[in-house]
């Protein structure tokens, strides 16, 4: 079955923090993305491609509407939903206090199912089509989260957390059980699906030398699974990694210690890193993922794209949100907040960079570029429409927009969820915003 979607497109093709902004992307004003299969069949101009479809394609027709591919969250904990917004700790209290207390209900199935399910609609209705998602210590919470990703064909990379020291006893694995557990999770569940599997060493501080060795070495015996964690986010976790491990040079060194580094492996955070650890980071081919709600929010600081993207050694950086720590799904959102962690430091995310790191960027990172990110023939049909009309107010603001670089800008500062019109995972409709009211797809 073919269809097809008719509005402006936007799509990018390179890195504009690297190369000139005017040749990272392409917009077609009247654009079409012809679907077949789940896949993209055809993008362009819509005038040029309309007479080559066969007469039973369905057309939406999204008069206002600006379409894009799926956005990417490159760092979230799906268990942490119910202590989003937690009030008025830093760090490492706020993972006391809230974050292992919430994480010990996730033993149970259906509950961990029924916050799963919530999660994913979240990331459906800000137009997230796939995540790299933290899961909890307890393997059920990785089945949840799998079972209802597959059920809505969904790419997504997940895992159980691993920590084995420094949380509550009912959090606890052991470097055995753990890497158990996640041998059979990769078995069970990796490339079943769309889902890919990500061994989830929570941050150094609560896994022993010995998890940290059994993970490094479980992951290069299943080659193309992923693995993430966190890295310099604030600055007693930082004294904290130093004590814990004084043989090391620095905290990078301690995953790269453990053969922790590489394509594949994606580290949320990475504010207060040295230009050693860039520059390990870069030879390796390891992801940051920047979370600006999050770093504000627990103040933590403020992360450096310049830093990451410096040519003369770039680092892939993707754009996440890290709930609960952060405090929005939607990564329109997000890249305002982004654009003004950077005006803090004194500089000016540009809106195709910001756009960047949420789709392409993100599958760059994700080392995903063949299958997400961009609207391409042979990519699969994850797309977000964003109605530029979504409220009055936007409408009269982009009405005083005269680039298309305005209009980008204005959307990120001020469209966040409620403007997405609809998202598409798999060619399928699966969120649909009708009268301001959301719909997700029979049988979700
Ligand atoms: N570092 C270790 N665990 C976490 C977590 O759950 N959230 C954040 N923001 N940082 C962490
Ligand atoms: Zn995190």
């Amino acid at each position: 079955m073919e269809l097809a979607l008719r509005g402006s497109v936007l799509s990018f093709t390179d890195n504009p923090f690297l190369a000139p902004e005017e040749d990272c992307y392409v917009f077609e004003e009247d654009g079409l993305v012809v679907i077949e299969n789940g896949k993209i069949k055809k993008v362009g101009h819509a005038p040029n491609l309309l007479p080559e479809l066969s007469p039973e394609t369905k057309i939406t027709h999204y008069k206002s509407g600006l379409i894009l591919p799926g956005f990417i969250d490159c760092h979230v904990h799906y268990p942490q939903i119910e202590v989003i917004g937690a009030y008025g700790k830093q760090l490492i209290d706020w993972l006391n206090k809230y974050t292992f207390v919430a994480e010990q209900k996730y033993k149970d199935l259906d509950y961990a199912k029924q916050a799963a399910d919530l999660f994913l609609r979240e990331l459906l209705q800000s137009g997230t089509t796939s995540a790299s998602v933290f899961c909890t210590v307890a393997p059920q919470s990785v089945d949840a989260f799998f079972e209802t990703s597959e059920k809505f064909g969904m790419l997504n990379l997940a895992g159980k957390v691993l920590m084995d020291r420094n949380a509550p006893e009912g959090l606890l694995d052991t470097a055995q059980t753990g890497y158990d557990q996640s041998k059979a999770l990769i078995e069970k569940w990796h490339g079943r699906g769309r889902n890919l599997y990500s061994l989830t060493p929570r941050f150094a501080p609560t896994s022993t030398p010995e998890q940290m060795e059994m993970t490094g070495a479980l992951w290069k015996e299943f080659p193309g699974t992923y693995l993430q964690s966190h890295i310099s986010e604030n600055k007693g976790e930082i004294e904290w990694v130093q004590e814990l491990f004084p043989d090391c040079k620095d905290y990078l060194d301690v995953y790269d210690h453990f053969g922790q580094l590489g394509e594949r492996a994606i580290y949320g955070h990475g504010i207060h890193l040295s230009e050693r650890e860039f520059a390990r980071l870069h030879e390796t081919g390891t992801t940051l993922a920047h979370c600006p709600t999050s770093n504000l929010f627990l103040g933590s600081g403020l992360f450096s794209f310049e830093k990451a993207y410096d040519p003369a050694r770039p680092v892939h950086a993707g754009l996440a949100t890290d709930v609960g720590g952060g405090t929005s799904f939607s990564q329109l959102a997000t890249m305002s907040e982004a654009y003004k962690v950077a005006q803090m430091r004194g500089s000016s995310l540009r809106a195709f960079q910001a756009f960047y790191m949420a789709t392409r960027g993100a599958a760059e990172a994700l080392y995903l570029t063949d299958r997400v990110g961009s609207i391409e023939p042979g990519l699969d049909a994850d797309l977000t429409v964003i109605d530029l009309k979504a409220t009055p107010l936007l409408e009269y603001r982009l009405s005083h927009a005269e680039t298309l670089h305005d209009i980008l800008f204005v959307l990120m500062i001020l469209a966040e969820a409620q403007s997405i019109k609809a998202t598409y995972v798999g060619g399928k409709c699966l969120m649909e915003r009708v009268n301001g009211s959301v719909r997700f797809a029979d049988p979700l």
